[in-house]
């Protein structure tokens, strides 16, 4: 069976998850979050005090982590090594960290293999920094979710607020730049918009907006489904 498949890339803070986790229960669909997976190896190398530098450790820690996806109530939960970690790679120490360790091949080979699993096995929404670009170069729908990056840095400090973290809109936003620098020129599946590609800029819109858009991306692209 041919199941659909909607690639979501973009920069950090651009709403990628908040818009396909919306976008996923509208349409029925499983929403995978790549950056989770890397996340959790992020996690893994920071508790066993491995330097981001250290590739032929990080190498090492990827046939020592074991990473596996399941689905609770319709929600991703990432299991490392048989713990639940879904809240844990939440902070920006883990998403820095991950930001340093997914330059290297061995982590992204261990990471492509389980995410193209599981969209061989659903209809699925899943989002990264290179979906349509190489994880799921045949993936139906195709979107390149961005924003400007203050709004993305307001947007990542509202949310950092609601759990009770206190930090600098500048700090966040030079992390935010760092970042996204780093994902875009590292030498293997760096973040771009793939060639087809749907470009689409939220910094004006709101996210009910932004989901119709992609439903709308999707059906162009032979998606028929009702959709409540
Ligand atoms: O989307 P996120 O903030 O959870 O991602 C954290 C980091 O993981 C991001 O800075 C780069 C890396 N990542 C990646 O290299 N490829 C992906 N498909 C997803 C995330």
């Amino acid at each position: 069976m041919q199941y659909f498949n909607i690639a979501i890339d973009g920069p950090a803070g651009a709403g990628k998850s908040t818009i396909a986790k919306a976008a996923a229960a509208k349409l029925g669909f499983i929403y995978v979050d790549t950056g989770a997976m890397y996340r959790a190896m992020a996690l893994y190398a920071l508790e066993k005090k491995i330097s981001p530098e250290d590739e032929a450790e990080i190498e090492k820690a990827c046939s020592q982590a074991d990473i596996t996806i399941v689905y609770q109530d319709g929600k991703q939960q990432i299991i490392l090594n048989g713990q639940n970690v879904s809240e844990q790679i939440r902070t920006e120490e883990v998403g820095n960290m991950t930001s340093k360790i997914s330059v290297y091949l061995p982590v992204r080979k261990k990471m492509v293999e389980l995410q193209r699993q599981l969209a061989g096995n659903a209809n699925v929404i899943m989002d990264g920094r290179d979906i349509g670009t190489c994880v799921l170069p045949n993936a139906q729908a195709k979107i390149y979710l961005t924003a400007d990056t203050r709004v993305r840095a307001a947007r990542r400090m509202k949310e950092l607020e609601e759990k009770g973290n206190l930090c600098s809109l500048e700090a966040i936003e030079a992390d935010i730049m760092e970042r996204d620098y780093r994902d875009m020129h590292r030498e293997h599946s760096p973040l771009k918009q793939a060639e087809d590609a749907v470009y689409l800029d939220t910094s004006h819109m709101n996210p009910e907006q932004v989901v119709e858009q992609i439903i709308a991306i999707a059906r162009k692209q032979g998606l028929c489904l009702a959709v409540p």
